[in-house]
């Protein structure tokens, strides 16, 4: 069977990933199976420079071939704040609650239409060979006035899709994983994938 290293220690990104990438015929792995890899210091400043170092140094220490989604969230009125630092908004050690206090506070006050954002995820994949293929996927929606829901992760609590009128959260794994900006990325990697593993 087909390895794949997925590059994140995030558990709530690794699952998803999982799910969505069940129909591969593939033995995955991820940097949690890697320990003592030396930590990737995200300081790109963008999403596809981040993706592209993580899976290029997930490559070169594993040997296998390696796939890194790096993400976040956009908001207009924080003119595309937290973006890349989604993940440390709140400090170095942020957990999830404390991002989305942050975010609640700097958004006080302001009606719904003034609350739009974005989910962004850019996926890069190390083949074989080495060489990286990368694609984009976004997904709007705006940010709610407090969390809702208990699924997902990160700031899923708070993000309204507005087909649903339901946060990432509330709406559960099969409909996230169906319109969400990983989904997106990653169906748009689908074919590169099918012909590597
Ligand atoms: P990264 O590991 O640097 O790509 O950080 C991604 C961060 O963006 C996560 O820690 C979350 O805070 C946020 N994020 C990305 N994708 C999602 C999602 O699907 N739901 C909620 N938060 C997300």
């Amino acid at each position: 069977m087909k390895k794949l290293v997925v590059a994140t220690r995030n558990r709530g990104k690794l699952i998803e990933i999982a799910e969505l990438l069940h129909e591969h015929d593939i033995k995955l792995f991820s940097l949690l199976d890697f320990p003592k890899m030396p930590e990737i210091v995200e300081d790109g400043d963008t999403f596809e420079a981040n993706a592209i170092k993580k899976a290029r140094e997930t490559f070169e220490y594993t040997g296998l071939p390696s796939l890194a989604d790096d993400s976040g969230l956009e908001v207009d009125a924080l003119n595309g704040a937290p973006g890349v630092h989604s993940s440390r908004y709140a400090g170095e050690t942020a957990t999830d609650e404390q991002n989305i206090d942050k975010l609640l506070a700097a958004l006080i006050d302001l009606p719904l239409e003034e609350r739009t954002a974005r989910f962004r995820c850019v996926i890069a994949f190390a083949d074989s060979s080495g060489q990286v293929h990368v694609t984009q996927g976004t997904c709007e929606g705006v940010i709610g006035f407090e969390p809702r829901g208990s699924g997902g992760f990160g700031y899923d609590p708070v993000f309204i899709v507005r087909e649903y009128g339901k946060t990432f959260a509330e709406l559960g794994s099969d409909i996230k994983n169906r319109i969400s900006h990983r989904a997106v990325a990653l169906e748009k990697m689908r074919d590169v994938l099918h012909k590597h593993i």
